[in-house]
């Protein structure tokens, strides 16, 4: 299906001859017919997806605030993309497979434009105005998906020029980025302060469907797979599950075409390695989560598609037996809370022993994966809807009303300190968070509830950030 589109795709842009020079050789020689790339015109696009972004108001429309952020990241791609295109410019072959990628990147922003169209058709919230900047953004696109690539390629320096300005404009938009060294006791970005309002809102690729989930991205990803997000949807009985779905952007997450698909742990379940429970997150390539029947950690690794496992310590409550709760319903098989921060992967459960009180310890990667330290709080897990730990702090919230969750606790495994009043709120778009979890990569909480998708900006001391 993808194919013939890509070749007509590359036949319409340039012109290509097959030519034998000596037997067995075959050489690819790239004639150039088209106009110049209007770089000017990327860069309105993106100011204009920038300038909506901040416009539109966060609270009528998020979901159309997640298209607009997939657009922003979109261009930002392929700003790299067409960067890389010039790298490849070795002036006798070109780079067909940046042509490629190219490609691709325009089909996902007018995926991205036509979703964008229908969410803003549905919600008939936002100004006129705002519909008349989006026309614009949509017709500058479509200018420039009438680009010519070579002459991308051919005048180098008008990109640079562009790159440039792109930098300077991104960085005009967006304060200095964060630190980033791994944080060696105290938190790099100081304390966390406030959460934002909802970033990404949307029911991806199966509205409604599945109530129990969880999703993100892996903060120590693969090369090349920096910018991919994964899926995990209890799809039967809200308990188990037997795959991993991953997409290879947010945007294509929020339009619902996942490439390259599920990476299967067993062909159905439950089995003996079935996940079970929401909790779960990507970390390293493996995915960490509560396996079926048992109070042990297991660990996927989606390259070798192995399972491998450490036992939590007796005592520990499983199988919907220490869950989170609000008011007087608990949330089924939310036993284990796995979580990453800076350091790696936590795990968060109860003991017998802690009375129902919420217990951290660190997973650490070897082969197979061990428990380190653990630390025992003093908070009951009954009382809390959710936990999920940044800078080595474990962080848990708890149910106000159906449009606000507080993040009231915090203990820091550092210097051993609890506190109740930490009194952050979290706007909601539904009334259940099943699933929270902290990326160190972007400072983000990424949030399963009732089966959309939503992500907040964790916003600390030193983050400068100015959302
Ligand atoms: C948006 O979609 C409607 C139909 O759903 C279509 O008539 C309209 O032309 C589209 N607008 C743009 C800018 O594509
Ligand atoms: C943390 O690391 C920095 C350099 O990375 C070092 O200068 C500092 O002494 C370290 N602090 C502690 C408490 O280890
Ligand atoms: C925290 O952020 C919210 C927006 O998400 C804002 O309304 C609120 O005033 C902030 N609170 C503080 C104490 O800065
Ligand atoms: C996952 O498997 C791959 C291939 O066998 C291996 O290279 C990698 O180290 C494994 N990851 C972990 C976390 O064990
Ligand atoms: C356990 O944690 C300590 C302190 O962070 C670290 O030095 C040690 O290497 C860890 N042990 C294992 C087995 O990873």
């Amino acid at each position: 299906m993808k194919l013939p589109l890509l070749l007509v795709f590359l036949w319409t842009l340039t012109t290509f001859s097959l030519q034998t020079d000596s037997p067995g050789q075959c050489v690819c020689e790239f004639r150039n017919s088209e106009q110049m790339f209007p770089h000017d015109k990327l860069r309105t696009a993106e100011n204009e997806a920038s300038d909506c972004n901040s416009r539109v108001s966060p609270w009528k429309t998020t979901e159309l605030q997640g298209l607009m952020l997939g657009l922003d990241r979109r261009l930002v791609q392929l700003q790299e993309d067409v960067s890389v295109l010039e790298k490849e410019d070795d002036g006798d072959l070109y780079g067909v497979l940046s042509l490629n990628v190219i490609h691709n990147e325009m089909t996902e922003i007018r995926l991205l434009l036509d979703k964008l169209n229908t969410t803003t058709e549905e919600q008939h919230k936002q100004t006129a105005a705002t519909t008349h900047r989006m026309e614009q953004v949509r017709a500058e696109m479509e200018q420039l998906e009438t680009f010519d690539t070579q002459q991308v390629v051919k005048r180098q320096e008008a990109n640079q020029r562009l790159r440039r300005d792109l930098d300077k404009c991104r960085n005009g938009l967006h304060a200095g980025p964060p630190p980033t060294e791994p944080p060696n006791g105290s938190c790099p970005y100081g304390e966390f302060l406030n959460i934002s309002e909802p970033r990404v809102y949307t029911a991806g690729e199966y509205p409604g469907s599945y109530k129990y989930g969880a999703w993100g991205r892996d903060p120590k990803p693969e090369p090349g797979k920096e910018s991919w997000h994964w899926l995990v949807l209890m799809t039967s009985s809200n308990r188990y599950s037997n795959y991993v779905r991953q997409y290879h952007s947010l945007s294509s997450l929020i339009v619902g075409q996942s490439v390259p698909g599920n990476v299967l742990i067993s062909s159905s379940n439950p089995t003996t390695n079935t996940i079970q429970g929401p909790n779960v997150v990507l970390y390293g390539g493996s995915l960490y989560y509560n396996c079926y029947n048992q109070h042990a950690v297991c660990r996927f690794n989606l390259t070798s598609k192995t399972v491998t496992n450490v036992d939590l310590p007796q005592g520990t409550r499983y199988n919907s037996k220490g869950n989170f709760c609000h008011l007087d319903e608990c949330y089924p098989y939310t036993d284990l809370d796995l979580a990453t921060d800076e350091s790696g992967v936590w795990v968060v459960y109860t003991t017998t022993q802690d009375f129902g009180n919420l217990v951290l310890s660190k997973v650490e990667e070897g082969e197979p994966p061990k428990l380190n330290q653990t630390w025992h709080t003093s908070v009951f897990k009954q009382g809390v809807t959710n936990t999920f730990v940044a800078c080595g702090v474990l962080y848990a919230t708890r149910y106000v009303s159906k449009d606000v969750e507080e993040i009231f606790y915090s203990f820091d495994t550092t210097t051993g300190k609890e506190r109740f009043d930490v009194g952050i709120f979290m706007n909601k778009m539904s009334t259940n968070i099943q699933a929270l979890n902290y990326s160190p990569v972007d400072q983000m909480l990424y949030a399963y509830c009732d089966s959309n998708m939503v992500s907040y900006e964790a916003m600390f001391e030193s983050s400068g950030d100015s959302f």
